[in-house]
Parts: C-alpha cells; sequence; structure tokens
C-alpha cells in the first residue's frame, strides 16, 4: 500500500502546490502519492501562481499541471500524513478532525526540520525573493521526509 501525503496551505496556489511538486521529485511514486490542498476555496480549479511557477521551473521542477482545491474531510480517509504550512493551516485542518486518528495525521510541515522557524511564511503578497525563500524552507522538510519514506 502507498503511503499517501497532503500538503496543505491557504490558497494551494503557492506553497502546497510547492510542497507536492518537490516531495514528489524526492520519493518513489510507486510507493508515495503526493497531494496538495488548500483550506480556503478562491482558487478552485486554478493552476498554481506564476511566481511559484517560475521558482519551481528555476530548481527544474514543472508543477504548472496541477489544479487548486480545497481540503475537504474527506482527506482524511484519503491521506496518512498532513502538513499544514502554517499554524492557522494546522488549527483549521485540526478542526475538521472527527476521530483522534485523523488528529495524528496531521502536522507542520517544519516540524520535520530545525530551520529556527516552524511556519511557511505565505509569499502571496510579497515579492519574487520570498518564492525562493520559502522553496528552500519546503525543500529541507521534504528531504527530511522523503529520507522517513524511502
Ligand atoms: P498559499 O498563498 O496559501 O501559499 O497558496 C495564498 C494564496 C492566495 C491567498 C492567500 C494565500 N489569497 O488570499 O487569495
Amino acid at each position: 500500500m502507498k503511503t499517501k501525503v497532503l500538503m496543505v496551505c491557504l490558497g494551494n496556489i503557492c506553497r502546497s502546490p510547492l510542497a507536492e511538486g518537490i516531495l514528489k521529485s524526492k520519493v518513489d511514486a510507486n510507493a508515495v502519492l503526493v497531494d496538495s490542498s488548500g483550506t480556503a476555496g478562491y482558487h478552485i480549479g486554478n493552476p498554481p501562481d506564476k511566481r511559484s511557477i517560475a521558482v519551481a521551473q528555476k530548481h527544474l521542477l514543472d508543477i504548472s499541471a496541477q489544479k487548486c482545491r480545497q481540503f475537504s474531510k474527506n482527506d482524511f480517509k484519503e491521506f496518512d500524513l498532513i502538513y499544514a504550512m502554517d499554524k492557522n493551516n494546522f488549527i483549521n485542518i485540526l478542526s475538521l478532525a472527527n476521530t483522534e486518528k485523523d488528529k495524528k495525521k496531521v502536522r507542520l510541515l517544519l516540524d520535520e526540520v530545525n530551520l529556527g522557524i516552524n511556519e511557511v511564511p505565505d509569499p502571496y503578497y510579497g515579492g519574487v525573493d520570498g518564492f525562493e525563500e520559502v522553496y528552500q524552507m519546503i525543500n529541507s522538510a521534504c528531504e527530511a521526509i522523503a529520507k522517513k519514506l524511502n
């Protein structure tokens, strides 16, 4: 059985699409399924933000085919591990959990690494530099996750 990992942010257009693309690039697709979603529904059906697509491309990853979707309660049934990019996402995901088993699936992405920060900042209203910074944080965490899963 595949391990199923879900990356979650607010909009599912900036951070979690990067997390999905980065983790996918580091794991065996036969053993690990990676997806992403957003706690909000502002951008459902849209591709990732152009700045996320660009920073991924700079690191030789193509995330342009991803489509935004909203996190749903059903994701607790589908996924084994649910990684939140920040504490607000974490709280919002937990508020939809029905069981202790569901709650245990939810983690903060940056708790996988020691970067001295435990939230991936929202880069949406900032500049391009923010996207590279976010890429690096997510990349470090995904490296640690991939080591455990591979
Ligand atoms: P994300 O960034 O949660 O990393 O996808 C955001 C994208 C869109 C909005 C906020 C954050 N928004 O308010 O539309």
